[in-house]
Formats: C-alpha cells, structure tokens, sequence
C-alpha cells in the first residue's frame, strides 16, 4: 500500500515537473477586436500623481510643454495611450470645473479632503487637461461631480466644452484661450456612488443619472459617450439596476471597480516589496478573481443587455499596497515591482478574454499613485514594471481576439490552494500578426510550453520577455533600470515551437 502510493507520488512529482503544456491558437476564428481603450490610463488629483508627477507648470526648470513634464509625456507616448481618465476618482465628486479656468494665479485654492487634506490650487483645470491628452494623443474621459455638484453645473461644463455657439460660456472657454471647442469622447455622471461619491443605492443613482443626462446637451455630433457610475467587487446590484433602469442608448458603459491586495484587507494590505512568497501567491490568486468578476457583472448586464449595446468599463484597476514608509498615508504611493507586472498580464489577458463586454479599462493610476507606470523624484522619473508590460501589450491594442486553447496547464501551489501557472492570450495585430501573450505565475518554476498555430507552421516566437532574479525586483533612481523587458525568441524544431518560460515572467511576442 505505502510502496504504491510512494510510486503514485514519484509519477506525480514527474508529470509536475516534466509536463509541457501544449497552446494552440486558432487563428482562423478571430473574434471581439480588443478596443484600445481596454489599455486606458487614470489620472487624479491624489498625492503627487498630477502636481510634480506631471505637471510642473510652465515656469519650472523642469523642461515642460504648457506645464507638462517632457519626460514623462515622452515615456507616456511609447505606451500608445489610447484614454486618459480625470479629475477623479473620489476627487471628481469635489471638484468644481469653474474652480480650474481662467487666470492660474487667481483661481481658488482648495482643501483636498479626499486624499491627504493637502492644499489645491486648482492649476490643472479643463484647459491645462485637454494639453495633456493633445499631446499624447488620447481620447478624454472627464468624469462629472454628481456628489456635491449640480445639473446645472453638469451641463454647463459640457457646454464650456463642447460648444462651438456664441453662448456666454463658449465665448468664455474663447476668452480662456481655446478657440475650438473639444471633443469630450466620455463623461462619467459621479463615481463610486455606493462610497465616496454619496453613499447611494443603486435605484436612487439610476433616478439621478436619468435626471442629469437629460440635461448634458452638446452639439449632435459632439455629443459625448456617456458612463454610469456602477459597482466593484463581488457587489453586482449595480450591473443588474443600472441595465434595467437606464436606457442603453443613454449610456455607452457601466464602470466597474476591483483592486487587488495582497492580503485581501483594507486594513494591512501589504508591502509593495520585500514580501514573503506567501503574498505573491495571495497576489495572483486575488487578482485572478477579476475573471469572475467580469463575468458576474456580464451575466448580470446579460439579462437586460443580451446585444452588449452596454460596455463594462473597469474604470479602477490594479495593485493597492500600503504606502511606502515615510510618505502621506493619502498619497497613496507604492513601489512597483515585477509581481506588478505579472498582475498587469493577467488582467491584461482577462480583458482580452471578455472584450466583447469590456470595452474600456483605466488603471489607477499613472504617474506615482498606486499601480503607476512612472515614479519621479523631483527632477528625475523611473519606468516601472507595469510601464513595460504596457508597453509589451501595445500590438494588443485594436487587434482581434483569437481563441486559445491549453491543454496540460500545470497548477502554481501554496497549501492546499493553487493557481493555474500559464496564462495565455493570443490576438491578430493590426499589422496582421499573430501576437501571443504568456504568464508564468509561478515564482520558482519555469514552463514548458508547445505553441501552435491553427492553419500554419508556427516556426518562431519573436518578442520580448520581463522576469528578473527576486519576486520583487523593482527600479529605484539610484539603478532605474534594474528591471527591463529583453529579447525573447524561439524557433521550432522537428515541427515543434517550444518556449521555455523563465519562472514569474511574462513574454508577448509575434508568432510567424
Ligand atoms: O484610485 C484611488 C481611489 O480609489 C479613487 O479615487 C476611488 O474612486 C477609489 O476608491
């Protein structure tokens, strides 16, 4: 008996080890095209993720386009960033539009009460906004102030913005400087209704959203894309109040929040760096949960949306760590490491796998809140990992889905519980390519993997890979680039592509 399960041990142990697992991509049956938008970034008035991060005003020494760090829109411009999300967040739903324009040193000084109670000069308003996404190229999210603010004053900044009449507040958007009015691709009514943004029922939102719309009027074919502000975690009344309530040609999207935290509490989150490999594990497996998640909210919005007329937009996304040590516990700032761009492909592969329901995604944030892609010190900045996961993710952006499918997939264990150690996503570029996007989650394991292609000799992999020694490899201003992506590539043999997937890594390529 002993000597038999001694044996049935040995084997297990073996197939562990020696299991290859097999991916195949059928590139014949392309499906949901992945909007770019899924790749959108979140930019809020919170610590130094605007002021210092970004903007350092056009008299800085800090070299800068109207007030925009150089550096930093440079770095921002390799990730393709296709939205921009502002002024919030919880800040959104304080934030009065008229306090940001005109005159910079005239305007109000106010109390950011959201985040750290530190002072707001209001120097980033509409105007100095719209520079920003000019200069990179990006659609706008403006997200209105349904908690403290009005309809009115809902519906008159979409008029400052969107009118091209000679109305009194077109005439002072002129007087402001912009002559033209701008295209406000989305406008979200409130944030976190459930929360910060007023401690609402679903009903009652939907009661207040119907009221609003009705009054954001914009020239017809200026007309934003209009989001409700809807649910996050496992909560997915919100998803099933809003489709039913609200008509879907009223709304464009129905945003959706989930952050993931090492040790699941809002209390104690855990470290960005040195932690145990425990917290790794938690890491992958709370973040993994996004799937069932997504899927939650779309059986929900399925009921009342069976054409998917309405996206999911995971408007808040990413890693939530407790502050680094020393800083404004309402800054929340975090150092960013390579588990960070593991969690990144994973929900980067996660949105793929539903972009006919997803059609937008904001990580929070971009420059030096929570999940960022860039830190700065002053007068110098740093890629993070996640930076460069997004950048390896750019081919995904507006490509066509394509169904993968793994067999023999070994698990990533601790205890009793496990995860599956390869995640795949496979899609076809705009440049007609077939891209592939793989996930070793296991920190001491590498992967065998097989990969073929449906309809062609897949001969090689070329693209790049992001791994590194310590779990928590991270770059700092003294060594910024500690971590960086590296040329990755494989080539078939005897008919055969086989990748060797360095243990927690990530590795996008073109598969020809
Ligand atoms: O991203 C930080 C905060 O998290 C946002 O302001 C809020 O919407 C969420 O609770």
């Amino acid at each position: 008996m002993l000597k038999r399960a001694i044996l049935a041990l040995f084997f297990a142990t073996c197939q562990a080890a020696f299991a290859q697992v097999s991916i195949t991509i059928d590139a014949g049956k392309p499906g949901a095209v992945i909007n770019p938008n899924v790749y959108g970034q979140f930019a809020e008035h919170l610590g130094t993720g605007i002021y210092e991060g970004m903007w350092v005003g056009p008299k800085s020494k800090i070299p800068n386009t109207k007030g925009w760090r150089n550096d930093v829109v440079k770095a921002l411009k390799e990730l393709h960033v296709p939205l921009v999300r502002w002024p919030g967040g919880c800040f959104a739903d304080e934030y009065h539009w008229r306090d940001g324009i005109g005159p910079r040193d005239r305007r109000p000084v106010k109390v950011n009460t959201n985040w750290g109670g530190v002072e707001e000069s209001n120097a980033v308003g509409t105007h100095e906004f719209f520079d920003l996404a000019e200069m990179l190229g990006a659609q706008v999210y403006v997200n209105g102030n349904l908690g403290s603010g009005s309809v009115q004053e809902m519906s008159e900044w979409v008029e400052y913005m969107t009118s091209s009449s000679k109305s009194t507040l077109a005439e002072l958007r002129r007087k402001n400087g912009r002559d033209k009015p701008w295209k406000v691709d989305y406008f979200a009514v409130g944030n976190e209704a459930w929360g910060c943004g007023g401690n609402m029922t679903p009903e009652h939102y939907a009661n207040l959203y119907r009221n609003v719309t009705a009054f954001l009027k914009a020239p017809k074919d200026a007309k934003p894309k209009f989001i409700a502000s809807g649910g996050h975690d496992n909560d997915t009344r919100w998803s099933a109040v809003l489709s039913k309530e609200i008509k879907p040609g009223s709304m464009d999207g129905i945003s959706f929040h989930y952050y993931t935290i090492p040790t699941g509490k809002w209390e104690g989150k855990g470290a960005a760096t040195g932690f145990p490999v425990s917290q790794w594990f938690t890491t992958i497996q709370n973040t993994l949960k996004m799937d069932d998640l997504i899927r939650q909210n779309t059986a929900a919005l399925d009921q009342n949306d069976p054409a998917k007329k309405i996206g999911l937009f995971v408007d808040e996304w990413g890693t939530w760590y407790d502050v680094e040590p020393g800083t404004n516990t309402g800054f929340l700032y975090q150092q960013n490491s390579l588990r960070d761009a593991v969690v990144a492909a994973l929900n980067f592969n996660i949105f793929h796998a539903h972009a006919d329901r997803v059609r937008m995604t904001n990580i929070a944030q971009m420059v030096n809140v929570l999940q960022a892609m860039i830190l700065t010190d002053r007068d110098r900045m740093l890629l993070t990992p996640t930076y460069h996961a997004f950048r390896m993710y750019v081919p995904f952006q507006g490509a066509a889905t394509l169904p993968v499918t793994l067999k023999n997939n070994g698990s990533y264990s601790v205890g009793e519980a496990s995860v599956p150690q390869v995640s795949a996503s496979a899609a076809r570029g705009k440049d007609g390519k077939v891209y592939v996007a793989l996930v070793n989650t296991d920190p001491a394991r590498e992967a065998d993997v097989t990969l073929a292609v449906t309809g062609s000799a897949a001969a090689k992999l070329a693209g790049q890979v992001l791994t590194a020694a310590a779990m928590d490899a991270h770059n700092t201003f003294a060594a910024p680039e500690a971590i960086k992506p590296a040329a990755f590539g494989a080539q078939a043999a005897g008919g055969r592509l086989t990748v060797k997937l360095p243990a927690k890594s990530v590795v996008v390529g073109a598969v020809e």
